[in-house]
């Protein structure tokens, strides 16, 4: 009934998938790659999923052509995909090397022939190693310039092929996977740290964003944030208080600074209170406030639920829920530890008693997505771009080389039902990013957690033949995208 009443998607409504460098490329030291942090965090035993790592990964290196042939069958309309910073600058700063910048261009080429819009993120945190040892990687200001000389040589080389371009993903989980929880490089447990490199990296997106739009006027462009709406646990005021105390350090200590230039007052006075506030000059505020994106890159896999602090107030009248055990990336901290973080007893996180979860405990809630879009348009006014939003599953390739992931197509479908109702409700839209394309390395998760609408036939144990296959949700997003998603 209520479908009868949603708005169509707009006509230039770009479908499409999106992956990253590290996850996708493998040629880890093809024709001339420098190494980046993750080429060599990988290689510390028990970080990642019986150590798996991208050296291969799916191979899209060597295999784009056929990729993107998969991309023109689908009729995808867009394919989001990250450049490795250290095969355009083998080591950060220095020489910038051709063949590198080559494999890009025959990628975009490759795209534009096929009619596929792409869409390039400048970096999905492949740092290249070099300016980690130099100089410390994102806790220094030294690597500013080198992040603008990297940008740069992409703006000049596809400025005038590209019109689509992202500056950090999900700046809010690699700070805190990275200088929280040693859960990515650089390996570091440091709040400080932390806080410093995030204000280093703010001053970097804004450098970017100035550069391109005196080098690419005719381009957009902005960042692309991993967003979860913040849920109190029930009405009572205490949680309603903590939830917004959530919403503040989560979403809004990144989201007023991309898109209002200046950093929220409550967040940066508990900061400076336990002096772990990062150095920020006169200059970085007026840096800050003269970058301006062009729209919002929303990355959208769930929600966070939160309770009062028990630290700060046991008194127990809410109904127990689960305890939240999953160390999860959109979220500062998990449970138990949050409870022990210095900087911000003032809110808790619970599982939601209504939301039920994926194999790997991410909630499932397509109204969240909704609710998401509503309010950083609400909040920021930005058109949104959704550069992200997916279902990480086991798939089994059957006897008979289907894939019947429709599970994955039952998740996708509810989310794009409720981004269409955000249409309707009048959240001003470019595309929708589905994560991903074809299967790929999951940095934590290795092989076995599968994205794509194309699976590809290798796993944690080795490279198998690397065959792509089409999986059921593969025929289905093909629909929707004829259909301009009427049929949603
Ligand atoms: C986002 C990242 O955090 O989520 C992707 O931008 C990532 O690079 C995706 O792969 C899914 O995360 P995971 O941990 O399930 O692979």
């Amino acid at each position: 009934m209520l479908h009868t009443k949603l708005d169509s998607f707009p006509n230039e409504f770009l479908w499409g998938a999106a992956s990253a460098a590290y996850q996708v490329e493998g040629g880890y030291d093809a024709d001339g790659k420098g190494p980046s942090i993750w080429d060599g965090f990988t290689k510390i035993p028990g970080k990642t999923y019986l150590g798996t790592n991208g050296d291969v990964a799916v191979d899209h290196y060597n295999r784009y052509k056929e990729d993107v042939s998969l991309m023109a069958e689908m009729g995808l309309k867009a394919y989001r995909f990250s450049v490795a910073w250290s095969r355009i600058i083998p080591d950060g700063e220095g020489e910038v090397n051709e063949k590198g910048l080559q494999f890009y261009d025959n990628l975009v080429e490759e795209l534009i022939t096929h009619n596929v819009e792409p869409v390039l993120t400048l970096y999905h945190w492949d740092l290249p190693q070099t300016l980690q040892d130099k100089y410390g990687g994102w806790e220094s200001r030294e690597t500013i310039p080198a992040f603008k000389k990297y940008c740069r040589a992409l703006f000049e080389r596809f400025g005038k092929k590209v019109k689509y371009w992202v500056t950090f993903n999900e700046q809010n989980v690699f700070t805190a996977m990275g200088y929280r929880w040693q859960s990515h490089p650089p390996n570091v447990s440091d709040l400080k740290r932390m806080y410093q490199a995030n204000h280093v990296i703010n001053l970097a997106n804004a450098e970017a964003i100035n550069l391109f739009h005196e080098l690419v006027p005719q381009g957009q462009i902005g960042p692309s944030f991993g967003y979860g709406p913040s849920y109190p646990l029930n009405a009572r005021p205490e949680n309603v208080l903590a939830a917004e105390n959530n919403d503040a350090f989560n979403n809004q200590w990144w989201l007023d600074v991309y898109c209002k230039g200046e950093y929220p007052v409550f967040v940066m006075k508990q900061l400076e209170k336990l002096g772990i506030a990062p150095e920020v000059t006169e200059e970085d505020q007026k840096l800050l406030l003269s970058a301006k994106p062009n729209f919002m890159g929303i990355n959208y896999y769930h929600g966070g639920t939160v309770r009062e602090n028990r630290l700060e107030n046991t008194v127990e009248t809410d109904v127990e829920t689960k305890e939240f055990s999953a160390t999860d990336p959109y979220l500062m901290q998990p449970k138990n530890e949050q409870a022990q973080s210095p900087e911000v007893p003032m809110f808790e996180s619970v599982s939601n008693p209504y939301l039920e979860t994926t194999e790997w405990g991410w909630e499932i809630d397509p109204v969240g997505f909704r609710l998401a879009l509503r309010r950083v348009y609400a909040q920021y006014g930005l058109p949104i771009f959704v550069t992200e939003n997916g279902l990480g599953a086991i798939d089994v390739l059957e006897e008979d080389g289907t894939i019947q992931d429709n599970v994955r197509i039952e998740y996708l479908e509810k989310h794009l039902l409720e981004m269409k109702k955000a249409i309707s409700d009048g959240v001003e839209m470019i595309g929708y990013c589905a994560w991903s394309f074809t299967d790929l390395l999951s940095w934590l998760n290795g092989y076995k957690k599968r994205y794509g609408f194309v699976y590809v036939n290798r796993d944690e144990h080795g490279e198998k033949d690397l065959k792509r296959l089409k999986k059921e949700s593969f025929y289905w997003y093909q629909h929707v995208i004829q259909q301009n998603g009427e049929n949603i």
